[in-house]
């Protein structure tokens, strides 16, 4: 492992590896020695640092050429790893029994024993939190023994990776490793709820777990970041899920030259280069095909893609959500 990974020439020889115990074990030794390590979730790929070490975290930003310093989540294995980090009252707690492990991170209160760098938060009183579920994470977080802040592993920008040779494309040279285990079954990112004493629980992002599953455990409304005030995720830029082809969201029709990324069937009769996000109309399929569709159809040089409606409820409110940040100007 090279003390000067994730330098933006690109100078590390990345190993691609499959996920088995030895690599595992291994790509535990590498970030404990404050390497960078790509692997597999249960949403996407995350790009993994030693939460604890500043100068760990600073490399992601470095290899993910990120332009501002903005918080990460720190992957732990279980709640009571996690109740060290940060403070859990009831309605965090509630979800976190529901949830975890899976596609749910909890913002709360920064513990007094929270071993998670400043950096990593971002200087924040706050600390975002996740345990996933995937056995391939989950076996490198028993490995490494410190929280692990995994952003998607993808350059800043750019789509969020669903495969290893996604991250391979992007990250090639300047991270140390990435652990294949092959494509996610949720496909979109975390569902982000943010459990502050002064702020109630609010929505920052919607994800794999749906607003209305989350309501249903809590006994109530949860509130989103628009009716709640000013922002409270900084990283949410509006254009951050971006292909090079211009989205044209909610089509109706297909005009000629224009690819199409379709759900439901909707343009199965159009003559176009077109991928169908859930042929049957599973939300849950679409959003496992979501992002690995955008590159593929990002790769035909296609300039604008036309993309179906997609419904509003259910997983389709973070399908939506990214789809909006893919499609907006930058
Ligand atoms: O599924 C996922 O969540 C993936 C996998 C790898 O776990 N990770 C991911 O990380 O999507 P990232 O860095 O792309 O998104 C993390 C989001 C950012 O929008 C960031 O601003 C927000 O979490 N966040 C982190 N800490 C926060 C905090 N203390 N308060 C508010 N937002 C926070
Ligand atoms: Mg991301």
């Amino acid at each position: 492992m090279n003390p000067d990974a994730a330098s933006p020439t690109g100078s590390l020889a990345t190993r691609l590896v499959k996920a088995d115990a030895a690599s595992i074990a291994e790509a535990g030794t590498v970030l404990r020695a404050g390497g960078l390590v790509a692997f597999p979730t249960e949403t996407v790929y995350g790009l993994g640092a030693d939460a604890t070490s500043g100068a760990a975290v600073a490399k992601i930003y470095a290899a993910k050429e990120r332009p501002q310093f903005n918080p990460l989540i720190a992957h732990v294995a279980d709640l009571e790893t996690a109740q060290r980090q940060g403070v859990f009252g009831r309605d965090a707690l509630t979800l976190a029994d529901a949830f975890w492990p899976g596609p749910l991170t909890l913002v709360v209160p920064v513990a007094g024993t929270c071993e998670v760098s400043d950096l990593a938060r971002a200087g924040l009183e706050s600390v975002a939190l996740r345990v996933p579920a995937h056995p391939v994470a989950q076996a490198l977080l028993h490995a490494v023994g410190r929280p692990v802040a995994a952003p998607s592993a993808n350059r800043s920008g750019r789509v969020s990776p669903t495969h290893a040779a996604h991250v391979m494309g992007d990250l090639e040279g300047r991270i140390d490793m990435i652990i294949d285990g092959g494509a996610p079954d949720v496909g979109v990112e975390s569902t982000i709820v943010a459990c502050l004493d002064n702020s109630g629980v609010t929505l920052l992002r919607p994800g794999g777990i749906s607003r209305e599953r989350i309501e249903s455990v809590l006994g109530h409304k949860v509130a989103s970041p628009a009716s709640a005030g000013p922002v409270t995720a900084p990283g949410m830029l509006a254009s951050h899920y971006a292909p090079n082809a211009q989205l044209r969201l909610d089509a109706e029709h297909v005009e000629p030259g224009e690819a199409v990324l379709d759900f439901g069937g909707r343009f199965a009769d159009v003559q176009a280069a077109s991928f169908d996000l859930s042929p049957t109309g599973d939300l849950a399929e679409a959003a496992t095909n979501l992002f690995a569709f955008l590159r593929a159809l990002d790769a035909t040089g296609a300039e604008i893609i036309a993309v179906a409606p997609i419904p509003h409820e259910g997983l389709g409110e973070a399908i939506r959500d990214r789809l909006a940040r893919a499609a907006a100007p930058r």
